[in-house]
């Protein structure tokens, strides 16, 4: 391996990581003046449908280094990345380290490259749930403090960090970087008639374009207690009497259905449970979708951006732009309170929502303005006053 004296070490590890990256890597690569990038990939996430489809379909490059960290619980997946990211930067002595989001590998690099003094690049900074029971909360707010420069996605996250005593000089609102990836392969999106194709039940190849609800969950506070899980579980396959239901199910939840014993509440033909879906393939369905159901963050901005509904299976949400702005509406976990915003979405159409500032597509290219004006000063941000 070649040694990248001064290039920017940028960081994924898990799936909502690698949408983020992807148009990164891109503009970091534009000719005439390419800035040098390495790709570590944590290997938080290793299977092909957590990982190996995204780099291929989102066009990312082969990692340079893949730390092979795998699953584990939070102390040890954080500790494991740390250690086997730490002799990297040694041997790197990288200009930066970008991480991105808020899963377990963005905090652990960022730890790693604060305390050798290596600036830190945050790339979606100071989304806030105020709710520290989610892992990711910790993350993030550990992340930003971390952090030397700030890239932001709406405008609650610079008045969040401004809060927490993080310098306005370091924030910079560059919009959406999920919106370059979602903007660019739209085009390729694959049609939900060729995802659906050949499942049980005649409901599948008969299917009016948009005549279902896509659901995703995965979130430990909705999945991990068997009495939450299956009550979500009864009111699925409550609506899926009104709506068909498409569930590409994330392993752990998978792993958390078969150990509580409730497959059966989704043994049903109006119920297309499938394995996760390559992003292409989501893209379509979620696209042609009538509403979403999930407690993702990334989909509550996807279909913002999309104009479709979204219900939001959590009490809160750290993106109160698709709220105010957009297609969304956090219901949490209450059966009645989703059968209401069901019932609403099928008499009216839901939300229709507009598309926030900056979400246009053009957010790496903005990431990579500052960052090389930024790196051109030696670091200064009196050169990149935003
Ligand atoms: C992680 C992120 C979460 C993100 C989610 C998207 C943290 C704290 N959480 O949660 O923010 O929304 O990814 O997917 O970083 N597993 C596999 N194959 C894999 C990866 C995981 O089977 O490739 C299984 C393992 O049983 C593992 C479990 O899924 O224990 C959970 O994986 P983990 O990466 O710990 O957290 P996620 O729930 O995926």
């Amino acid at each position: 391996m070649v040694k990248s004296k001064g290039a920017i070490l940028c960081v994924v590890g898990a799936r909502p990581n690698f949408m983020k990256i992807a148009p990164l890597m891109a503009a970091f690569s534009t000719a005439p003046t390419p800035m040098p990038a390495k790709l570590i990939h944590t290997g938080q996430h290793y299977d092909e449908g957590m990982k190996g489809t995204f780099f291929e379909q989102l066009g990312i490059p082969e990692p340079d280094i893949d730390l092979g960290v795998g699953s584990g619980t939070h102390a040890v997946q954080t500790a494991e990345v740390m250690r086997r990211f730490e002799p990297v930067v040694d041997e790197h002595e990288p200009a930066a380290v970008l991480v991105v989001g808020d899963v377990n590998s963005t905090v652990a690099c960022a730890l790693v490259a604060a305390k050798k003094g290596v600036p830190v690049i945050h790339v979606e900074a100071g989304l806030r749930s105020f709710d520290r029971s989610m892992p990711e909360e910790i993350n993030r707010v550990l992340t930003d403090q971390l952090a030397d420069l700030l890239f932001t996605t709406e405008e609650s996250a610079r008045e969040n960090l401004v809060r927490e005593g993080i310098s306005e000089d370091r924030v910079f609102f560059v919009g959406n970087i999920m919106m370059d990836t979602l903007h660019r392969n739209l085009p390729r999106a694959v049609p939900p008639g060729r995802t659906l194709a050949g499942l049980p039940g005649a409901h599948w190849s008969t299917h009016e374009p948009s005549n279902y609800g896509v659901v995703t969950l995965h979130r430990p506070s909705n999945v991990d207690d068997p009495t939450t899980l299956k009550r979500l579980l009864e009111t699925l396959r409550e609506i899926s009497d009104r709506l068909p239901l498409v569930f590409p199910i994330h392993p752990r939840t998978g792993d958390r259905i078969r150990a509580a014993g409730l497959d059966d509440l989704l043994d049903s033909d109006r119920i297309a449970r499938l394995t996760p879906q390559g992003y292409l393939q989501m893209l379509g369905l979620v696209a042609h979708a009538q509403v979403v159901l999930t407690d993702s963050g990334g989909l509550q901005e996807e279909t913002t951006a999309l104009g479709v509904p979204c219900i939001t299976l959590r009490e809160n949400t750290e993106r109160p732009i698709t709220v105010t702005q957009g297609t969304n509406t956090v219901v949490g976990s209450d059966a009645s309170l989703i059968m209401n915003a069901v019932t609403d979405v099928l008499a009216t159409g839901g939300k229709r929502g507009r598309i926030p500032e900056l979400w246009e597509g053009g957010t790496a290219l903005r990431i990579r303005a500052v960052i090389q004006q930024w790196l051109e000063h030696g670091a200064s941000l009196q050169a990149v006053a935003g």
